[in-house]
C-alpha cells in the first residue's frame, strides 16, 4: 500500500473514533456525526484515487443518487421509524459486504491463503444473516408483519442444523479450488438463519436486534476489508462491530435481561385479563384535564417521565408549551430519563431535543429517583413498563429492572389511552396505586387539554 494510501485510511480511522467520542456527549453528537461522515469521505476517495476502479462519471452518479435518497429518507422519516431505517441500512451493509467478498472470491487467482477463504466464507455468511435479519426486523417494526413471536416447531433444532450448515460450507472454502462455487448454497443457508433468529423475537425487542444486526453488518465489512487488505474497512467495520455489541449489552443491562434470553424469545405475549383484573380490581381512579390543572396549579416541582406513548402521539410539542406555561408561573420541572424508554436508545432525548428542551433538565434514571421524594407532580406521559414497581416482584418477567420511582412523589398523574400493558405484556399496580391518578387520553390531545385548562383556569 502506498504511503499517502496509509495515511489518508488512518486519518479517515482517527475521524471514525473522534466522531463515536462526540456521539457519546448529546451535546457534541452532531459535530461527532460530521467527522465520522468526514471520515468515510476521505476513505471513500483515497479508496477511490488508489484502485481507479470505476470510472469517475459512475462515481459522481452514484453519489449523487445515493446522497439524495439519503437525503430524502432522513427528510421524511419519522422519529417513530428511525430504528427499522437503521435496520435497512444495516441491511444493505451486509449486503455490500457479501457481494463485495463473493466477487473477491470470484476473481482472486488460485491458490489463494486459507485465512482470505476464511474471510470471505464468513463475510458471506455474516453479511447474508444481517441482510435477512434486517428486513424481517424492519417489517416487524414497520407493521408489515405481526409484532409477535412466531414459532416454529422445533424451531431451537431448525435453527442450529441450519447454523451448523452454514459453517460446514464455510468450514469447507478452503479446500475447494473454486470456493466461490459454495456462495449460492451458503447464502440461502444463511439467509435462512437470519430469518429464524429474527421471526421468534417480539416486535418490541427488536431495537436489540438491530444493534446486534449493526454490529454483524460491521464484522462483514471488517472479513470483506481484511481479504481486500484495506484497512480503512478493518477499522471501520471492527469500530461499528464493536460498538453495536457494546449497545446491545448496554440495553439488555437496562431491562436486567440477558441477550440469551432476548434472542431466544422472551416477552411479546400479553398476559391473561384475569391477571390485570387481580391488579386493578377497581383501585384505579381516573381524572380529568381540569384536576390536573387544579392540581399543577399548587405544585412547585414537577417530574415528567416520558415514554413510548409520547413518540407514538407526537406529543413533544405539546409538552414543551405545556412545561413552558408552567415554568412561566415559576414551577421546576425536570424530565426523567429511562435507559430503554421508547423503543430506541436515546429515543427520548431525541424527542426532548426536537423541541429544545434544554439538556440540564435531563435526569438520569438514578439522578432522578434521588429527586422524587421532593417533587409534588409526577407526570407519567405514555410510559408504562419502565415505571412498573412489578420490577421489585422477583417473579415479574421484568424483575430487576431498573425503574423510575413515581410513587415516591406526592402525586403520580398517568397519561395513557387505557389500561393496556405496555411492551412486556403485564399489568402495572402503579395504576392502582392511592397516590396515582389516570387520566385517559391520547399524550397529544391530553397535555393539549390540561393546558387549555391551566389558561381558562
Ligand atoms: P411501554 O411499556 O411499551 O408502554 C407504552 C405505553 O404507551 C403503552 O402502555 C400505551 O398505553 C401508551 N401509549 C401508546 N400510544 C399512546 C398515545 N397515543 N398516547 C398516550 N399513550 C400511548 O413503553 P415504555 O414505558 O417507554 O417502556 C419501553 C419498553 O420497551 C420497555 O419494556 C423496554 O424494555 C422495551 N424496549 C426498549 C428498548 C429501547 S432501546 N428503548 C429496546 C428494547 C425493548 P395505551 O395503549 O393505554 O395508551
Amino acid at each position: 500500500m502506498q504511503d499517502w494510501v496509509a495515511l489518508g485510511y488512518l486519518l479517515g480511522g482517527v475521524l471514525f473514533v473522534c466522531g463515536l467520542m462526540g456521539l457519546s456527549q448529546p451535546r457534541r453528537a452532531v459535530a461527532g456525526n460530521g467527522l465520522g461522515a468526514l471520515g468515510m469521505l476521505l476513505c471513500v476517495v483515497v479508496t477511490l484515487l488508489d484502485r481507479g476502479m470505476v470510472h469517475w462519471w459512475g462515481v459522481l452518479g452514484g453519489l449523487l443518487v445515493g446522497s439524495a435518497a439519503g437525503a430524502i429518507l432522513a427528510q421524511r422519516v419519522a422519529m417513530t421509524a428511525m430504528p427499522q431505517m437503521v435496520g435497512l441500512f444495516n441491511g444493505l451493509g451486509g449486503t455490500a459486504s457479501a457481494l463485495v467478498a463473493w466477487a473477491e472470491l470470484h476473481q482472486a487467482m488460485a491458490p489463494t491463503p486459507l485465512a482470505f477463504r476464511l474471510a470471505g466464507g464468513l463475510s458471506v455468511l455474516i453479511g447474508a444473516v444481517t441482510l435477512s435479519g434486517s428486513l424481517v426486523a424492519a417489517a416487524k417494526l414497520h407493521g408489515l408483519v405481526g409484532e409477535r413471536p412466531w414459532h416454529l416447531p422445533q424451531e431451537q433444532l431448525l435453527k442450529a442444523l441450519t447454523l451448523v450448515a452454514a459453517l460446514a460450507l464455510v468450514g469447507a472454502f478452503p479446500f475447494l479450488a473454486d470456493p466461490a462455487m459454495l456462495v449460492p448454497p451458503l447464502m440461502v443457508m444463511a439467509l435462512l438463519l437470519g430469518v429464524q433468529i429474527t421471526v421468534a423475537i417480539g416486535g418490541a425487542d427488536m431495537p436489540v436486534v438491530i444493534a446486534l444486526m449493526n454490529a454483524y453488518s460491521g464484522l462483514a465489512g471488517a472479513a470483506a476489508g481484511f481479504m481486500l487488505a484495506n484497512s480503512a474497512l478493518v477499522i471501520a467495520g471492527a469500530l461499528v462491530g464493536t460498538s453495536g455489541l457494546i449497545l446491545t449489552q448496554i440495553m439488555c443491562r437496562a431491562m436486567n435481561r440477558s441477550m440469551g434470553n432476548v434472542l431466544l424469545g422472551g416477552f411479546g405475549e400479553p398476559q391473561a385479563q384475569a391477571d390485570a383484573d387481580a391488579v386493578y380490581g377497581g383501585r384505579v381512579k381516573a381524572t380529568s384535564a381540569a384536576e390536573i390543572a387544579l392540581l399543577l396549579d399548587g405544585a412547585q416541582q414537577v417530574m415528567v417521565v416520558p415514554g413510548y406513548g409520547l413518540a407514538v402521539a407526537q406529543a413533544q410539542y405539546a409538552l414543551r408549551d405545556l412545561v413552558h406555561f408552567l415554568e412561566g408561573r415559576g414551577v421546576q420541572v425536570s424530565f426523567a430519563i429511562h435507559p430503554v424508554a421508547g423503543r430506541m436508545p436515546g429515543h427520548m432525548n431525541v424527542l426532548l431535543a426536537e423541541v429544545d428542551i434544554p439538556y440540564e433538565q435531563l435526569l438520569e434514571l438514578g439522578q432522578a429517583n434521588a429527586q422524587l421524594s421532593l417533587v409534588d407532580v409526577a407526570i407519567v406521559i405514555g410510559a408504562n413498563d419502565v415505571v412498573n414497581p412489578s420490577a421489585n416482584d422477583p417473579s415479574s418477567p421484568i424483575a430487576g429492572m431498573a425503574i423510575v420511582e413515581v410513587s415516591q412523589a406526592q402525586l403520580v398523574v398517568v397519561i395513557k389511552r387505557s389500561l393496556s400493558p405496555g411492551f412486556a405484556g403485564i399489568p402495572n399496580p402503579l395504576f392502582a396505586m392511592d397516590n396515582t391518578l389516570m387520566f385517559f387520553a391520547d399524550a397529544k390531545e391530553g397535555l393539549g387539554a390540561i393546558l387549555a385548562a391551566l389558561k381558562t383556569g
